[in-house]
Formats: structure tokens, C-alpha cells, sequence
């Protein structure tokens, strides 16, 4: 085909007039077969199927659209390795170096701090502008790389910076640099003093302007203070007391910066900058132009100081620019502590531009020396799901399919991706189901089916959920076995990933039973726990040994085959990887795996677009490097890395809540109309079962089914029982109170759902997992005084015949210390802890506005219980309200109120009942000795408590009150 029939004639006139032509003839042809055996192997293959492809095109109807003709003959970045020009679409960027000479540098060491102390890995986020996209852009980048941070405000007092011998934070992160030069002074000296003694330094981006949004009287106002603070310090443009000058940069010397004379800026990042490590030394790094709200907040820094570094910068057009860095204008200056003893790192723009991202994390591992340090290792795993399912006209043809091949070798030498292997997920019923071509495209997999590794779906593609047994579920599993067996698939060890996510989250209990007794399984993923987005929360879990990873989203789906079609603009792909989310995703989360379609990799291939495109803007940009394991090495590495919570059950959240959940939850369809909606946490021994008792005499609300063991306690919440899931928890309530009466005219009256579990309330964890279960919930404490409370416990435990108590006094358990036997210690614990009722109670407000919290006074619930649980049911909104005055008597045998018991058909029981012999015991009063001790303990405690309830507009229990009153009651 090289040459035209005309030109074969000249030649053969050529080579019979002369022997010359003969040899050059010759030679020629020698140099052609070697150029030909030169030829790497998979094009040869390529090029061969495709030929035989277009055979196949032209036997029959369905040819004529099959991709042969159209598609390129290799697989999509393979097209450059030969010099052809490529068919496929490839994402193409500049990867530039810079040229710009460098001052050399000498930062010297960090400081090491004053007192060698230590301190957290917790970062305190200070924030000026608690609405600013800064913000926002620093919390999404610490929730990528799962950095534990705590928030405060510049302008109001600091948060407590140490707990007893040890920094509560690891780094300083502020939204605005120009916020803390202008920080309350004491507040600002309490800060670096913190970080010099602890050794912490601080990052902050310093804009131009506020960069805030626009809006209410709080938020203008804020803008005003920002606005003052901002000319404070342009005053002489020295930044407060630093030795450094600030200038916002023009837009014109924004556009001038980009040597390619693209719309976009060019900035330098230093060769020698100690901060770089993520980040690629010495590059010309090309971010797009922001928009008309960004342009002007650009930022230059210049300063002379030999302990301040440049780590990115402008090349300014203006020459009158640069004082001490020539037409150099920095835009992120790393500053060693030389000046004030503190490591910073300064951004003159916020954190949009990756590149900013990058040097980011750079930022927090230079000035915390590695504590912040993420490894440079990113192991990628791609998965390509139904391999056979695809409706014709979509599927892969047999080049597609070679293309994959040339693709992994191609990936394992130029990206370093060493052993890399495809995931292909096959359900055995869809094989053959193409037209021709496309069988022959399947054909040619199962041909090839060594070079990658398999894993199952179900054999007709079933969602896992819609199969009520685990017997169900095997049979369609085992279907899909026989036929990998038929096929001898080399099968992924241990690895499955079910259609559509179902099963997996919310969990199934039959998927995971079938899963393990048919393929073994102990490895799957998922994009769904706890929910799809915002995509950098998801996490990984572990249920019933199998471990689930989360799954990263890299922006091509099922129904994306050509990047013309691509949804809302194919730039928005371009810019998802070139900086975007998916280049976020690698760039900050050492594990992704990767979930792609086949349509992906036949049609315009995009998945090659996409990941040649990432791999190659990553090895440009960045130091990382791209590494490959199997499933099974993969979940090791991830959940020897993972939080404690990770690897266990997961966080059950209502699947109600999420219209996706809700789509592939297996349970109960009433589950949500039937979870409690109100929850007495307690804490013990503080009268939580007489209220229990009291409200379930109410006939609108319905107490969770006893125990035999615990009662009317469910204690769900609580480990070991969490792990138990939501059937367990759902089994409590799964009942209705039948009334032979009708005891409410309002039809909007619905049943309310309650349970009361006492160790509920101090136990840290539980709050966040009822908030994720139960998120409207309301919930109610009692407090009373808790050096009562810790003597009811003692004496709780002495009628159990616990050792502790029997061996040990009250005064000896409550003041016995670390030396004492452990027995004791505990039980010193479980007296003291839960009346630290200020702390505790911070931890469900965290969870729960306060007006969803209803504290009970325990003096008033002992005493005068009807008011007690009257004032609770009109705070519950019941109806009817009941008359408790009725149904509560005092008895004085007891000396406690026993109640009267309503029947269905909401009359009363004449004889009252008293609450078991276990609840109101007679035992001596506290001794003296052992009440002035916990006057002292809980003093600070009881302070912090009145605070608390006053702030939150609580009125105080009377207990607390006459505390407060120096130990005097109060009216
Ligand atoms: P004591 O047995 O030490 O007196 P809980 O149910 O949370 O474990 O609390 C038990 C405590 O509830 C009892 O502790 C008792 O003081 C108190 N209580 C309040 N009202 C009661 C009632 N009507 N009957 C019995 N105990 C009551």
C-alpha cells in the first residue's frame, strides 16, 4: 500500500536500466524486513486482528458497524509508541520544565522547639472566614488525605493547645495569614508560643482580598473587619511583624507568566526547596487562569530574610518587581523559623490550583518534619466490570481486546506499574451475546483470559439484594463457577464486587454467607459506604471477615463510550483529570481502586483517554510513584493504615436516608416507620427504668421488646451488640400494641418508638453512631447529682456481690489510684466517669442541636415524679397528655412512686406496682469523708455543667443550682 501502481512501474523501469538501482533496491528491502521485525508484538497482533476484523465486518449486517473500520488498531496511548498518529482520543497537556535560574538556598534546620514535648497528629484549622471557599478548599484536601482536625475561629479565644504533658495539634493551618498577623495579641502569643515550644509550624494562605462571598449582617461585617485588617497591613506592605513584603499581582502579569502563550499562568516550583517532596521539583507548572473572582487575589511575596525560601513563583514581565529575586514574584515562601523560630509556609493564592493542593501536603509534612507525611506510593487497582454484558453495538471486538494486553505491558514499563493486571468481571450467562465481531471480541478474552485476573458477579448479572436466602444467592454463584471452571478462568483470589453495589452496603446478610461458602470471598469494594459523595468520605469496613474497600470514581461510567457524548462537555473530563478530582483522589489517597465498564475500553476507549492521561499528568507533576497489588495485598495495606473504626462493622446509617441505599436495602420496608425515634440514654443508677417504666404507661409511646438478660434495656449502640446490624436492632420493635380503643382524635398521632439503654451516655462512640442511625431522634439524660449517682453504683454492685466492693469501701474504690488492683480501679471508673456530666454532654451536642436533647431533673423524677414526666411528654408533643398525677402513687413501704399499669383498652389497674427490688435499695447514707472528696472531684465538673445548661438556655437542675449556691438550696 506504500506506493501507488504508477510508481511500482517506474521502479521496474528503474531496476532494468541499472544495476545501482538493483543494489539500492536491496538495501531497501533489507532495511524494511528489519524495520519490520523491530515492530513491538502487540501491534503485529493488532494489526492482524483487525484485518481479520474486517473480514468479520464484511460477512454480515452487524459488521458493517462494528468498530474495525473506525477504531485505531492498538490500544489508545500504544497509537504514539509506533509513530502512528492515533485514532482514539488522548488527553495531551504541556509538561514543561523550568528553565528560570535558581538562588540557592540555605534554609538551615527546622527549630526543634524549646522543650522537646510532644504533640498530636490532629491540625488546628484557624479559620477567619468560616464561608470562604479557603475553608472549604482546606477541609476537602484534609478530609482526602484523612487528617483529624479541629476548627476555631481567629477571633475569638484559642481552644485549650495542650492536655497534660502533650500539644493537643501537630500544625497550624489558617485560611487567612492576615487574620493571624492581626490576632488578638495575647491570643497570638499564646499561639507561637505553642508552636516554638512544641516544635509546630503554621500554613496560611494570604489572598489579596477576603475572597468571601457576599451576604448577611454577620457575614458583611465580618468582610468589613477583613477589609481593616487587609489595610492595617498594606500600610508600608510588610507583612505585621514578618520580614516579608506582600503585592497582590496584576492580571496581566498572570497572563505574561505562561511561556507557551496559553491562557493560562505559569509558575515556577524551585529546584532546591526543601518543602517539595509530593510535588516535582523544578517544573513549569500551567494552571488555568481563574475566573473574574479570583483574578485579582493572586498574591507575590518578596522578601531578603536568609531564612525564607521561595517555593513557587512568577516570572514577572515587569522588572521593577522583583527587589531581591530579580523578576522573580513568589507566590508560596517557605520560611525556616530562622526569623521567630517558627516553620511556615505561606500560599499567595488559596488552595483551587493542584498545584496548590499538592504543595499543600508538601506544606504539612515539611513544617511538621514528616509527621504529616504521606508515603509517595500510590497503588492503583482497575477494575473493568461485565466484561460480557454490553448490548450490542457497544461490546469490544478482538482489537479492543488485544489493545487491553498492550495496555498492561505498556503501563507496567512506562509508569512503573510493575505486575500491573486488569480485574475483569464476568457474569458466564452474558458470554456470546454480541453480534459477530463482538463474539469474536469475547472469544478472543477467553483466548487471552491468562494475562489478566477474574472476578465473579452473579451468573445472570442478579442483584444480590432481590434473593432473600443465602441458598438462593449460592445457586446463582455457583452457576457462574461451573462456567469459569468450563472456561478455566484464572480467578482473582478471594476478590468479588456485586452489581450495583447491592448487598454490600447496606449489608446483606445472605451475600456475605454465599459469597464465603461458594468463592471464599474476603475482599470486595464499594462506592456506597457511608455514601457516594462527597467521594473523598468513603471509607472502608469490615463485616463478617470480608473487607470492604472503598471505591474511588475516575469520571467514566456504563453509558460513557465517546468522549463527544461526554455528559456536560468533554472539558469537564479533561479538567477531572488534569488537576481535578481524579488527580485529587491519587494524588492524596495512597489506595484507589477503580471501578470501569467495558464499553470503556471498545468505543473511543475512553478509559485509556483517561488513564494515560492521569498516569502521565501524575509522573509529569509528581513524585509519586505508581505502584500495582492484588486485591488481597491491597485490603492488607489499606486496613493496616485504616482508623481503628475502619476495621470494624461499619457506622449503620438509616437506609432510609439515602435514596440509593434505600434502592438496594434487602430488610424490612417498615424498618425506618419503626426504628425508635426516642432514646433515654441515662446515665445508670440515675432512675432511667422508672422513667422508662412511667412513659411506657403512655399509649402513643411503644418501649422497645424485653431482653432476657438486659431487660428493658437494648443496648445496641454499645459493642459487642453493634456489630450485630440493623435486623438485630429492628428486631426490638418489631410489634404493634393493639388498643381495643381509639385514644386519639388527631390523626397525625403516630406511634412513637422508644428505647432506654443507660450506658448509653458516656460511652464516646455511641452519640456519632445514633445521630448516623437515628438522625431526627430525640433524646433524654437524667442528671442528678453525681456524687449520688457514683454511691447508687457502689451499692448497685455490692448487692451483685462484685469483689471490688465487698473487699473495698466506698471512700477506698473512689480514691484508690493507679497501684490499686484492677478490679478496683474499674469499678472507681464506672463510678466517677458518667457523672462528668459537662463532657459528656458536649459529645451528644455535637451530635444533636439542644433542642433535640431533654435533660430530666433525677431529684424531681424521684420526687414528684408526674411533674417530672409530664413537663417530658409536652415537650414530646403527645397526645393525649396523661394525667400521671393518676397513674403515680408514693409508697411508703418502698419510699419510692410505684405506678398503675394501663390496660388496652385504657383503663387502669387498681393495685400499683413497684419497680423491682434491684431499683430504690436501702443502704446507709454516704459517708462524709467520701461526699467531701467528691464535692472536690466533680467541682470543676459541676462549674462546666451550670455553664453548659446556661448556655444552651437549660434551666438547671436543682441539685446544681443549690451546689452553685455554696451547698444552700435554692427556691
Ligand atoms: P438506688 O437503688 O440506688 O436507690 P436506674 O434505673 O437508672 O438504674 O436507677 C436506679 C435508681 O433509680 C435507684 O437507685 C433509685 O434511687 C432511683 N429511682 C428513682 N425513682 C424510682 C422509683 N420510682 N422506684 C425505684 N427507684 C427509683
Amino acid at each position: 500500500r506504500l506506493f501507488s501502481a504508477r510508481q511500482l512501474c517506474a521502479c521496474r523501469r528503474c531496476l532494468t536500466r541499472s544495476p545501482r538501482t538493483w543494489l539500492a533496491a536491496c538495501v531497501l528491502l533489507v532495511l524494511c524486513v528489519h524495520y519490520l521485525l523491530l515492530l513491538p508484538r502487540p501491534l503485529l497482533t493488532a494489526n492482524s486482528d483487525a484485518a481479520r476484523q474486517r473480514l468479520a465486518g464484511s460477512a454480515g449486517p452487524a459488521g458493517s458497524r462494528d468498530g474495525s473500520s473506525q477504531r485505531g488498531s492498538e490500544g489508545g496511548g500504544g497509537n504514539s509508541d509506533s509513530g502512528t498518529p492515533p485514532r482514539h482520543p488522548r488527553l495531551q497537556f504541556a509538561c514543561r520544565r523550568s528553565d528560570a535560574p535558581e538562588w540557592p538556598v540555605d534554609l538551615g534546620p527546622l527549630p526543634a522547639g524549646q522543650l522537646k514535648l510532644r504533640s498530636d497528629a490532629k491540625i488546628l484549622l484557624l479559620v477567619d472566614n468560616e464561608n470562604g471557599p479557603v475553608i472549604r478548599q482546606l477541609i476537602n484536601l484534609l478530609e482526602h488525605m484523612r487528617l483529624s482536625y479541629k476548627t476555631a475561629p481567629t477571633w475569638k479565644p484559642l481552644p485549650h493547645l495542650t492536655s497534660s504533658d502533650r500539644g493537643r495539634f501537630g500544625a497550624i493551618l489558617m485560611d487567612s495569614l492576615s487574620a493571624y498577623l492581626n490576632m488578638d495579641r495575647w491570643n497570638r502569643g499564646l499561639l507561637d508560643r505553642y508552636c516554638r515550644d512544641y516544635a509546630v509550624g503554621q500554613v496560611a494562605a494570604m489572598l489579596a482580598s477576603g475572597g468571601g462571598g457576599s451576604g448577611g449582617v454577620r457575614r458583611r461585617r465580618q468582610q468589613q473587619r477583613r477589609r481593616r485588617q487587609q489595610q492595617k497591613l498594606y500600610r508600608n506592605g510588610r507583612l505585621g511583624d514578618l520580614p516579608v513584603w506582600a503585592s497582590p499581582v496584576s492580571i496581566g502579569d498572570l497572563i505574561n507568566s505562561s511561556s507557551s502563550g496559553s491562557a493560562n499562568i505559569g509558575i515556577h516550583v524551585s529546584r532546591l526547596s526543601p518543602v517539595t517532596r509530593l510535588t516535582k521539583s523544578g517544573i513549569l507548572a500551567e494552571l488555568p487562569l481563574p475566573g473574574d473572582t479570583g483574578a485579582g487575589h493572586w498574591m507575590t511575596f518578596n522578601t531578603s530574610h536568609e531564612g525564607y525560601g521561595y517555593v513557587a513563583w512568577f516570572k514577572s514581565s515587569n522588572k521593577a518587581n522583583g527587589d531581591s529575586g530579580g523578576d522573580r514574584l513568589a507566590t508560596v515562601l517557605s520560611d525556616s523559623g530562622r526569623y521567630d523560630g517558627i516553620a511556615r509556609v505561606i500560599f499567595g493564592y488559596d488552595f483551587s490550583p493542584w498545584l496548590h493542593a499538592a504543595l499543600l501536603a508538601d506544606a504539612l509534612a515539611w513544617t511538621s518534619r514528616g509527621r504529616f507525611a504521606q508515603s509517595l506510593d500510590r497503588f492503583v487497582q482497575v477494575d473493568i466490570d461485565d466484561v460480557f454484558v454490553g448490548p450490542s453495538g457497544l461490546r469490544m471486538l478482538p482489537n479492543d481486546v488485544d489493545a487491553l494486553v498492550a495496555t498492561q505491558r505498556r503501563w507496567r514499563s512506562r509508569f512503573g506499574l510493575s505486575g500491573f493486571t486488569f480485574q475483569l468481571g464476568f457474569s458466564g450467562r452474558y458470554f456470546g451475546r454480541g453480534n459477530p465481531a463482538e463474539n469474536a471480541g469475547d472469544a478472543r478474552l477467553l483466548t487471552l483470559r491468562r494475562h489478566f485476573l477474574w472476578f465473579p458477579h452473579m451468573y445472570k448479572h442478579n442483584k444480590p439484594h432481590t434473593y432473600a436466602s443465602a441458598e438462593a444467592l449460592e445457586a446463582v454463584m455457583l452457576k457462574n463457577k461451573d462456567w469459569a471452571i468450563e472456561n478455566d478462568l484464572p480467578i482473582s483470589p478471594g476478590y468479588a464486587v456485586s452489581p450495583h453495589h447491592s448487598g454490600v452496603y447496606p449489608v446483606h446478610e445472605p451475600l456475605y454467607a454465599a459469597w464465603r461458602s461458594v468463592w471464599s470471598i474476603n475482599v470486595t469494594s464499594t462506592e456506597e459506604y457511608p455514601h457516594l459523595r462527597p467521594a473523598r468520605r468513603r471509607r472502608g469496613f469490615v463485616y463478617n471477615g470480608v473487607r470492604v474497600l472503598p471505591r474511588e470514581t475516575c469520571g467514566i461510567y456504563t453509558h460513557t463510550v465517546r468522549l463527544a457524548d461526554y455528559p456536560r462537555g468533554q472539558q469537564r473530563l479533561r479538567q477531572l483529570v488534569l488537576g481535578g478530582e481524579l488527580f485529587h483522589t491519587v494524588l492524596l489517597h495512597p489506595i484507589c481502586v477503580f471501578m470501569t465498564h467495558m464499553p470503556n475500553y471498545a468505543n473511543d476507549r475512553l478509559a485509556y483517554y483517561v488513564f494515560d492521561g492521569l498516569f502521565n499528568f501524575l509522573t509529569c507533576h509528581t513524585n509519586i510513584r505508581l505502584r500495582w497489588a492484588d486485591p488481597q495485598r491491597l485490603a492488607t495495606l489499606y486496613f493496616n493504615s485504616a482508623h481503628r473504626e475502619e476495621r470494624q462493622a461499619p457506622l449503620w446509617l438509616s437506609p432510609c436516608a439515602d435514596p440509593r441505599h434505600r434502592e438496594i436495602w434487602a430488610g424490612p420496608k417498615d424498618l425506618c416507620a419503626r426504628l425508635p425515634s426516642l432514646l433515654i440514654v441515662g446515665p445508670q443508677k440515675t432512675g432511667s427504668t422508672a422513667l422508662h417504666t412511667f412513659l411506657s404507661l403512655h399509649p402513643q409511646l411503644l418501649p422497645s421488646i424485653k431482653h432476657p438478660r438486659t431487660f428493658e434495656e437494648v443496648q445496641f449502640f454499645t459493642d459487642p451488640n453493634y456489630a450485630k446490624g440493623l435486623l438485630h436492632y429492628y428486631s426490638y420493635f418489631n410489634y404493634t400494641r393493639e388498643f381495643t380503643v381509639n385514644f386519639t382524635a388527631d390523626p397525625g398521632a403516630r406511634p412513637i418508638y422508644f428505647e432506654k439503654s443507660a450506658n448509653y451516655f458516656d460511652q464516646a462512640r455511641v452519640p456519632g453512631r445514633v445521630k448516623a442511625l437515628l438522625p431526627s431522634a430525640r433524646i433524654v439524660a437524667i442528671l442528678m447529682d453525681p456524687a449520688q449517682r457514683a454511691y447508687s453504683w457502689y451499692q448497685h454492685q455490692l448487692a451483685h456481690g462484685d469483689p471490688a466492693a465487698t473487699n473495698y469501701s466506698f471512700y477506698q474504690v473512689i480514691t484508690s489510684d493507679d497501684a490499686a488492683p484492677r478490679e478496683v480501679r474499674q469499678l472507681r471508673h464506672r463510678c466517677l466517669r458518667p457523672g462528668r456530666y459537662a463532657n459528656i454532654l458536649k459529645r451528644w451536642f455535637r451530635q444533636y442541636r439542644p433542642r433535640s436533647v431533654y435533660l430530666v431533673d433525677g431529684d424531681q423524677l424521684r420526687n414528684s415524679p408526674a411533674q417530672a414526666v409530664h413537663r417530658l411528654q409536652r415537650w414530646l408533643g403527645l397526645k393525649p397528655q396523661v394525667d400521671y398525677t393518676q397513674l403515680l402513687l408514693y409508697n411508703k413501704r418502698k419510699g419510692f412512686y410505684c405506678y398503675r399499669p394501663v390496660l388496652s383498652d385504657l383503663t387502669v389497674e387498681r393495685r400499683p406496682r413497684c419497680l423491682g427490688k434491684g431499683k430504690g435499695r436501702r443502704y446507709p447514707a454516704i459517708d462524709e469523708a467520701s461526699l467531701a472528696y467528691l464535692r472536690t472531684y466533680y467541682r470543676h465538673d459541676n462549674a462546666q455543667l451550670y455553664k453548659l445548661l446556661r448556655r444552651h438556655s437549660y434551666k438547671p437542675p436543682g441539685w446544681l443550682l443549690a451546689l452553685q449556691n455554696g451547698g444552700k438550696p435554692v427556691a
